[in-house]
């Protein structure tokens, strides 16, 4: 990023419930840093959560308020960054509506998020009744009997499949574009949505003359490996995580029941660091964590006492944005300053968007 100046970096996290130390040392830390930097444009993805979550839209308008001040509680800083609800910027179902007219649906049956997520949450919906599967509600006898136990099939053709979920990255390419985005931060799982963007850009641009849109770059920040409790990838579908804000006393047990190297039982047993939780989190929060895996490897340590200077280490920092958080809940209004950010964002939105309109011959 030659110019850091002109750099315009945009993002969004969809509201689907309280964040994890995932989430946090994964993307929030790197927007902390963003903010300094760069021009930011960060927002609360209501629309997008509709896209697979239509069914729990009642926690949505408060998941998105409770989302505003994790993010202040952390660090982002509306003095440095605008921060706004999507459904605030109606512009973006509008840039949404005309790259659709340049999207070949084949590009977004093709797009393996939309495979993978559409078979998972179909899978579990209808997890261990087979029968129900079939009978899905959109999935008719023939087809049924056409693909038998064929779930990815199957769910293709369900009602879970919906219109919006298939239009997730004209939706999301829409956020981007319309603030002439250079950079967006992403973890690779996004990436093809970023190729699916630049995409829309380079048929767009070329259908109706000019360029008027801008391929923006994807920006991988380096993030470090979060483990969840049990060893695999922190996620809230595994149930093995760890809140940004974790409870003291529950922080404790969590510390307790992680895994670590099963090779080591006794106290002088050399231990493997590689693999086990707990050394993963000295990674983390404890700076001596180089001389601790050391004594993890010589054997003169234990995991117990391992285990209870992480949790002394982890309580200090997530003790204190738990202070943080509780303050900001007593004193920040979320709604007037998502109503502040929209404000912002409108303003570079509909100026993009008559562009946009004027090169698609709409004015
Ligand atoms: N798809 C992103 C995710 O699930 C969220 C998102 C929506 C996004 N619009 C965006 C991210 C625009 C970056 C830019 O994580």
């Amino acid at each position: 990023m030659e110019n850091e100046k002109r750099s315009v970096v945009v993002s969004g996290a969809r509201p689907t419930g309280r964040l994890h130390l995932g989430n946090y040392w994964g993307t929030l830390r790197n927007w902390a840093e963003l903010q300094d930097k760069f021009n930011c444009y960060f927002f609360v993805a209501d629309w997008h959560a509709l896209t697979t979550g239509a069914d729990k839209s009642e926690s949505l308008a408060a998941n998105t308020r409770e989302m505003v001040l994790d993010w202040l509680a952390i660090g982002l800083d509306p003095a440095k960054a605008v921060f706004f609800r999507q459904s605030d910027v109606k512009p973006h179902a509008e840039l949404a509506l005309l790259l659709g007219m340049v999207t070949p649906i084949s590009w977004l049956l093709r797009n393996p998020t939309f495979k993978d997520q559409l078979q998972e949450l179909y899978k579990q919906k209808y997890k261990g009744q087979e029968d129900k599967m079939k009978k899905a509600e959109g999935v008719t006898r023939q087809l049924a009997e056409a693909h038998g136990h064929d779930a990815d099939e199957l769910a293709l053709h369900s009602d879970m499949a919906v219109y919006g979920f298939l239009g997730y990255p004209v939706l999301m390419a829409a956020d981007i574009l319309l603030y002439d985005a250079t950079h967006v931060p992403i973890g690779r799982d996004q990436l093809p949505h970023l190729e699916l963007t630049r995409d829309m850009v380079r048929r767009f641009n070329h259908m109706f003359g000019g360029d008027v849109l801008k391929e923006p770059e994807p920006l991988f920040t380096s993030s470090p490996v979060v483990p969840g409790l049990d060893g695999r990838k922190m996620s809230k579908s595994y149930g093995n995580t760890i809140s940004i804000f974790e409870e003291a006393k529950t922080l404790e047990a969590k510390i307790k029941k992680m895994y670590t190297d099963p090779q080591k039982i006794k106290l002088d047993d050399k231990g493997h660091p590689e693999g086990c939780v707990v050394c993963a989190f000295h990674k983390l929060y404890n700076p001596d964590w180089k001389a601790r895996e050391q004594e993890c490897r010589e054997g003169k340590v234990g995991c117990g006492a391992c285990k209870k200077q992480l949790t002394e280490l982890m309580e200090k920092e997530i003790g204190a944005l738990r202070t943080r958080r509780a303050e900001l809940a007593a004193t920040v209004d979320p709604e007037k300053l998502l109503a502040g950010g929209a404000v912002k964002a409108r303003a570079a939105a509909d100026a993009k968007m008559k562009a946009v309109s004027r090169a698609a011959g709409l004015i």
